[in-house]
């Protein structure tokens, strides 16, 4: 921590002279998770909690489809991203036109989108969804059939707890496509009696090997609530780091992935971003309307 405080100290300084609330992911690095934030969480979270910020300034420390998503919800507040290339394979998976292209193959099919889409994608859609609510949302609309897009895997995997049918794109996330089936047989032999979580951005193979999957959120609470004396997370590093602060008595085992986006948040550049007001989150206006009622109808639902 003594590496830490001299732009921890700054941070939140800072935060109080410019009346500025940090919201940080759960895959931001314990430093800047337990250190500086004000509001963690998944996806689902920061989207619901950013409609509750009353600040004048909104640091995303996250990827950018998040920090669009906070700025639609508050078209008048200032939201700054410390690092602009904070992406996402998902997001950059798809283009508008292709979900053009797709609701033309398939007319009258209302296309739900991950909230790992670009406000340009969001505004082609009917409602977003979360790895938290993709479930609820999908069979929220009442429909026998989805376009549901731009994650594979999350669309195979919700495809299978469900009777709606889902016509899928065909992104996924750079990181947990990489886990395997066979990950999870090796470590189930190497830590006997190991509970396995995983997120639904994995292969079905690997969900269909895992004890539970959900979103970050829904893990963290898998954890908390039935203290498993041995787990692992398959998702990104920060994960069980920022989890296992909580409960020493746990043993995490700590395979991972890391997300280059999600890492490219650190607390210099939040410290920079609150000192030199950058980089300002803005939003085509042309756009900006019809990607924020993708979004609202999601947290409606
Ligand atoms: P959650 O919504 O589950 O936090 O997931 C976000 C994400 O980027 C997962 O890779
Ligand atoms: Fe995107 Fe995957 Fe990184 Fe999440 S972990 S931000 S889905 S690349």
């Amino acid at each position: 921590w003594e590496l830490f405080a001299d732009d921890v100290d700054a941070i939140l300084r800072l935060k109080r002279e410019r009346n500025a609330v940090i919201l940080a992911h759960n895959y931001q690095t314990p430093e800047i998770f337990h250190g500086v934030a004000d509001i963690v969480g998944d996806s689902l979270a920061l989207a619901r909690e950013a409609t509750k910020v009353d600040a004048d300034i909104i640091v995303l420390a996250g990827v950018y489809f998040m920090a669009e998503t906070a700025k639609l919800l508050n078209p008048a507040k200032t939201v700054l991203i410390p690092d602009t290339g904070a992406g996402c394979s998902l997001a950059d998976s798809i283009t508008p036109a292709d979900v053009r292209l797709m609701r033309e193959a398939h007319p009258g099919v209302p296309v739900v989108a991950y909230v790992n889409t670009s406000a340009a994608v969001k505004a082609e859609c009917d409602i977003c969804c979360t790895s938290g609510n993709a479930k609820a949302i999908v069979e929220g609309l009442g429909v026998p059939k989805v376009i549901m897009l731009p994650d594979q895997y999350l669309a195979r995997n919700i495809a299978a707890e469900t009777t709606v049918e889902i016509i899928a794109w065909a992104g996924q996330c750079e990181v947990h496509e990489r886990f395997t089936a066979d990950d999870v047989r090796e470590l189930r032999e190497a830590y006997p009696g190991v509970t396995v979580l995983v997120h639904p951005e994995c292969p079905p193979e690997v969900v269909a090997e895992a004890d539970f999957a959900g979103s970050t959120a829904a893990m963290a609470n898998y954890v908390g609530d039935r203290r498993p004396p041995r787990v692992v997370l398959l998702t990104e590093c920060s994960m069980s780091d920022n989890v296992a602060v909580h409960y020493p008595d746990i043993d995490f085992v700590r395979p991972c992935n890391l997300c280059p986006h999600m890492k490219r948040i650190t607390l210099a550049n939040i410290r920079q971003a609150l000192e030199q007001n950058r980089h300002v989150v803005t939003i085509d206006p042309a756009l900006a309307e019809r990607a924020k009622n993708s979004v609202e109808r999601m947290l409606a639902l």
